[in-house]
């Protein structure tokens, strides 16, 4: 189908996301939730509850095209009451203090009171930020059409920081980014247009994101400069903007500062002129911004400065960071991101995915309180497919975090569709076995298991300033998907998947199935036509888009397939290979580290077998190359089928976005299917067993 998307479109559903706030135009719908919704009475006043005010007005007065009327508390006459658990008579509604004082400072209840003369609703926090969280729930059943009656929620999120962080330059670009410039910057200052930056704190609160790091964690030379007075005012408003949300900003930091910014000669961690610098120079920023969140940090990593220039470690590193911080209950969240990028393919004794364990396990329990690793989800980069890094679990001294990476650089780069809920899902239910059965990664990152003070997740945004923030409109559902399965890890993809399109979409129950279908399918479609069974990279160099097999084979970043003419993988096996599976706990370590065991889609991250080895599902793997990367091809035929049968049921500009950019994932699925397939037959001189369609 020939179309382009016009000039004069409109872009409004595409720029709400899922804060569409729909008119209900079913009369049964808007009559059972009229009369609640006409009028509010708010007790207090703070930036937050304004914001929640604010939602509320705004959804409601979208959703039933008309203003609610605000009163005042004590008059006794609202439908919907709001406010925290310190302002509101409790006791008029049958609610017990202790409870609320028992609860997470976030949490808040919903709770419908019916009696005799009228309905009212409670929407009570625990402090301002849980009223908050209670707006945006509350809206969220409207829009998803909850019933209200009877209602009685008591919700509190599962892990502590929730937090995004941005890879923006001050330059307006995006690392990572796909979705046009940065939302914060333009040559090389602080943007002035903050109204799309108070959009952005509105989605992120409604799915209960209260963190951000709003620089890349490459820091160059002008963003070095952002905890300077030069841009600190600057960065205050952004402060201010995200605090009426619920939201703390984090910095990037560079390592170097005290020599790029401070005139020092040194950044030797141990250092008393350093630390005095950092020391006031965390006194300098707290005074712009007093509940600042602290410093990210890429250190020793990828050719950024750290602690390893003056034989420190990375304790050494980060400690000098949290003393500065500590006495303003700032954070130093220190990445594990640490490997050599400089390896000799020659050398088959270093093995990358090794890496963060061997740099991070021996310095457990050095780090001081407010010190957070932050680990990526596995071991190597944000692939298709990777099992859980085995730091998880490791560290029982030391505050842990998981990064997860919303942007989608490995996945399609948000042309291809791939919903990444299931695959972080996957990954939280990981059992470790660090503390026997049970120890579950999600335990480990919401700080249970091992009695952490800090910790959480955080993750890579996907948004830039493209009209619907995500490029490809369906990979909103991944910025959705982060914020509310973070909140929750116990909610079902599915689950997640379907508030997402019917906030986003609406209730037609075809264009939800549809969707859902295409959402929860698109994880293994591109699983199966890019690199295979777990052996990931196989990607253009640089931009990392579209199939080059040996494009990463003799470099330097550690990223190897080893394909030669008997057969692919990477032995990391304790016997023969790197003794990468060792660094599990069992059973998990046996698991990965035997043949038999080895579950098929990590096959070729932990051994080197043959092209004719037999996988649990009956194919030679040869067999199962060819077989996936035909069938990936046809399925995404089959997502552009199903997305066509919504034409007319979606708005336009989403409808041919959408479709834009599922006929250009279907040339890239064409692309690698038809280069794995014919490398794999070059290599391996073993012809497809259907006789298919394989260039020589
Ligand atoms: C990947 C990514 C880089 C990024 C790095 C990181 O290697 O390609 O752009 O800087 O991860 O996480 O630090």
């Amino acid at each position: 189908m020939e179309m382009s998307l016009k000039e004069d479109i409109v872009w409004k559903e595409s720029y709400a996301c899922w804060l569409q706030y729909e008119r209900i135009k079913d009369s049964i719908w808007y009559d059972r939730y009229v009369s609640l919704c006409q009028n509010i009475a708010i007790i207090g006043d703070s930036s937050i509850l304004h914001s929640a005010l604010q939602e509320l007005r705004k959804g409601l007065q979208s959703m039933f095209d008309k203003e609610p009327a605000i009163y005042d508390y004590e008059s006794k006459k609202t439908s919907i009451i709001i406010g925290t658990y310190k302002h509101i008579h409790l006791q008029d509604y049958g609610l017990d203090k202790d409870a609320f004082e028992k609860m997470n400072e976030e949490s808040y209840l919903i709770k419908a009171i019916t009696n005799e003369e009228k309905e009212s609703l409670l929407l009570i926090g625990k402090s301002d930020k849980g009223v908050l969280y209670a707006t945006h729930h509350f809206l969220r059943l409207i829009q998803l059409r909850e019933s209200l009656e009877q209602l009685d929620i008591n919700e509190s999120p599962k892990n502590q920081l929730r937090m995004l962080n941005q890879w923006d330059n001050m330059d307006a670009s995006v690392e990572r980014g796909y979705s046009g410039h940065s939302i914060f910057y333009e040559n090389n200052q602080i943007t002035q247009n903050l109204d799309r930056i108070k959009d952005y704190a509105r989605l992120l609160s409604s799915v209960g994101i209260n963190a951000i790091s709003i620089n890349n964690v490459n820091v160059w030379k002008v963003e070095t400069k952002l905890i300077t007075s030069e841009f600190l005012p600057d960065v205050a408003k952004i402060a201010d903007i995200f605090r009426a949300y619920g939201i703390k900003i984090f910095l990037s930091i560079n390592f170097a500062s005290p020599i790029e910014i401070g005139q020092l000669t040194t950044a030797d961690p141990l250092d008393p002129e350093v630390k005095k610098w950092w020391k006031e120079k965390a006194e300098e920023i707290y005074e712009y911004i007093p509940d600042f969140g602290g410093f990210v940090v890429k250190a020793d990593s990828e050719h950024r400065p750290g602690p390893f220039s003056y034989n420190r470690d990375h304790a050494d590193g980060a400690n000098l960071l949290a003393q500065a911080l500590d006495p303003f209950g700032g954070i130093v969240v220190w990445r594990c991101f640490v490997y050599n990028c400089l390896q000799d393919w020659r050398d088959r004794s270093t093995d990358r995915a090794r890496a963060a364990y061997d740099h991070f396990k021996l310095l457990d329990g050095k780090f001081l309180d407010n010190v957070i690793l932050q680990v990526k989800n596995g071991p190597m980069d944000f692939q298709v497919r990777e099992p859980v890094s085995p730091l998880f679990g490791a560290l029982e001294k030391t505050n842990q975090m998981m990064e997860f990476q919303v942007a989608q650089e490995y996945t399609g780069q948000q042309k291809d569709l791939c919903f990444l809920v299931p695959l972080w899902k996957e990954v939280l239910e990981f059992d470790t076995y660090a503390r026997g059965k049970g120890s579950t990664v999600k335990k480990i990152v919401d700080g249970s298991l091992y009695n952490y003070t800090f910790s959480g997740i955080c993750a890579v945004s996907n948004i830039g300033n493209d009209m619907n923030w995500t490029g490809h409109t369906l990979a909103q559902a991944n910025l959705f998907g982060y914020g509310r399965l973070i909140w929750n890890p116990d909610l079902e993809s599915e689950e997640i998947a379907d508030e997402w399109i019917r906030s986003t979409f609406g209730h037609n129950p075809f264009v939800v199935k549809q969707i859902k279908q295409m959402l929860l399918d698109s994880w293994s479609i591109y699983e199966n036509y890019t690199a295979p069974l777990g052996v990931g990279w196989m990607v253009n160099p640089g931009h990392h888009y579209g199939p080059n097999i040996d494009g990463y084979e003799y470099s330097v970043w550690g990223t190897y397939h080893f394909a030669d003419r008997d057969g692919v993988g990477v032995d990391r096996t304790l016997e023969t290979g790197t003794g990468y599976a060792g660094q599990y706990f069992s059973p998990n370590k046996e698991m990965y580290n035997a043949l038999e065991t080895c579950p098929d889609e990590l096959l070729l991250f932990f051994h080197h077998v043959p092209y004719t080895y037999e996988l649990k599902s009956g194919e030679t793997v040869i067999q199962h190359i060819y077989n996936t990367h035909f069938k990936g091809v046809e399925q995404v035929k089959e997502l552009i089928e199903k997305w066509t049968e919504l034409q007319g049921k979606v708005d336009e500009v989403r409808f041919l976005n959408v479709l834009e950019r599922l006929n250009l994932q279907l040339d890239n699925a064409e692309e690698w299917r038809d280069q794995i397939n014919t490398y794999f037959y070059r290599k391996s001189g073993i012809m497809d067993e259907k006789n298919r369609m394989i260039y020589s």
